[in-house]
């Protein structure tokens, strides 16, 4: 059977509201499907726009196969492009992160614009066109300073999601922010229980002693199971000061927004609940603001609260390792030291993180097991796993079913 007849038998069997069956979690050939079929098809975040600073500050980025260049032109603009050599295809870029006034292939130093183009490659003869031989491009675009990419030939629709989320960001005006610390940590986990440990807070209290200083663990505030009138109140409190912040996902529940509060009287994720950075991120002022909750599948959740953001990435790099990336955001004036103390910022995050990765792993060695059998979803506590895990079946489904009916 291929690989995508099998995934179908395996969809057409699955049990709605329960943890998928096993292959799905660790399977090459699943693996390699998702891959194809999800992260080369959709739109991933990437970075943080501040991140690249000036003209020519550029970022490299690994997405299973693909290997992409994100570089701010000499106009500003911020583009991506294949990390592949148009000559003999060597990589161009090696650093994860750099400046360069132009892009230089290492190998016979075939040198490209920061758009892309072929400046210069020598000894090629009169007949070779330049023209021809720029670097290929990977569709990018700048969302209210989170840059994505998407590697597929034809990029789905970008304009609904930014159309949504561009009000609610804003606020934050993170074009105006600084990397003020990253993590990349590996967890030995699929993507998809990376996402799943992340859709839910059943796992909060038995696991996250730091976060839950702050963060408040009743599904009804996250929008899961309806809204509650304390979370319709926060609405409406910080919707009358200008902030969008009701509950939105898309149809196709691919995405959503929500500012949540924190636990009364907690303002930021620190161990003492109070804010972490005292010069501000962006034009939220009130301290109680919560945090502005915003997920894309496949490739990123974040938290924008009023003195600081957090960016988060998931990147696959095997059938059972992920790669989750967290960007510690801060107003770009802001100085360590004297408006912020860099462990005080990211203690509780970098904790957190630590508790999850070991959560997703100890879940990964359990379904390794002959003995695992899908389980089912708490309704009450789980309705953002069973989302995503609808989500993503919904998403294989359709685009696995037209191949096969061709195919018989
Ligand atoms: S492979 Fe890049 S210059 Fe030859
Ligand atoms: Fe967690």
């Amino acid at each position: 059977m291929s690989a995508r007849n099998y995934m179908l038998a395996l969809l057409n069997q699955r049990r709605s509201g329960h943890s998928l069956a096993q292959p799905f979690y660790g399977d090459p050939d699943i693996f390699r499907l998702d891959m194809e079929q999800i992260w080369y098809r959709e739109w991933l975040f990437a970075i943080p726009a501040c991140e690249l600073v000036k003209p020519g500050s550029y970022v490299t980025h690994k997405v299973g196969d693909y290997r992409v260049i994100i570089v701010r032109g000499a106009d500003n603009v911020i583009r991506a492009f294949h990390n592949t050599c148009r000559h003999r295809g060597s990589v161009i870029c090696k650093a994860a992160k750099g400046n360069a006034p132009k892009l230089v292939c290492p190998y016979h130093q075939w040198t490209y614009e920061l758009d892309g183009k072929l400046l210069w490659a020598r000894d090629m003869g009169p007949d070779f066109d330049a023209s021809q031989h720029g670097l290929k491009p990977v569709h990018c675009r700048e969302l209210s300073g989170l840059v994505y990419i998407c590697l597929a030939d034809d990029a789905p629709d970008f304009d609904a999601f930014a159309d949504l989320v561009q009000p609610y960001l804003a606020p934050h005006d993170l074009s105006n922010a600084k990397v003020a610390h990253e993590s990349s940590i590996i967890e030995k986990g699929n993507w998809k229980l990376v996402w799943e440990n992340n859709r839910e807070c059943y796992h909060c209290s038995g696991n996250h002693p730091s976060l839950c200083r702050t963060f408040p663990e009743d599904p009804t505030l996250f929008g899961v199971d309806g809204i509650s009138l304390q979370l319709q109140t926060h609405f409406e409190r910080m919707e009358a000061q200008g902030f969008p912040s009701r509950f939105q996902m898309s149809d196709n529940m691919q995405y959503r927004v929500t500012r949540m509060p924190l636990l009364e009287g907690a303002e930021s994720y620190t161990m003492d609940g109070k804010v972490a950075v005292s010069k501000f991120l962006g034009r939220i002022a009130d301290k109680s603001a919560g945090t502005l909750l915003k997920f894309h599948y496949p490739t990123t959740w974040n938290h924008f609260l009023a003195d600081h953001s957090i960016v988060f990435r998931v990147t696959p790099i095997g059938p059972t390792e992920t790669e989750v990336t967290t960007k510690w955001l801060v107003n770009k004036d802001a100085v360590e030291g004297e408006d912020y103390d860099l462990k005080r910022l990211t203690e509780v995050w970098t904790a957190t993180n630590d508790e999850d990765r070991r959560v997703v792993e100890d879940n990964q060695h359990g379904i390794n097991s002959p003995a695992y059998e899908p389980g089912p979803y708490s309704r009450t506590q789980e309705g953002g796993v069973i989302s995503f895990v609808d989500w993503y079946c919904n998403a294989m489904g359709d685009r696995l079913r037209p191949t096969m009916l061709a195919a018989e």
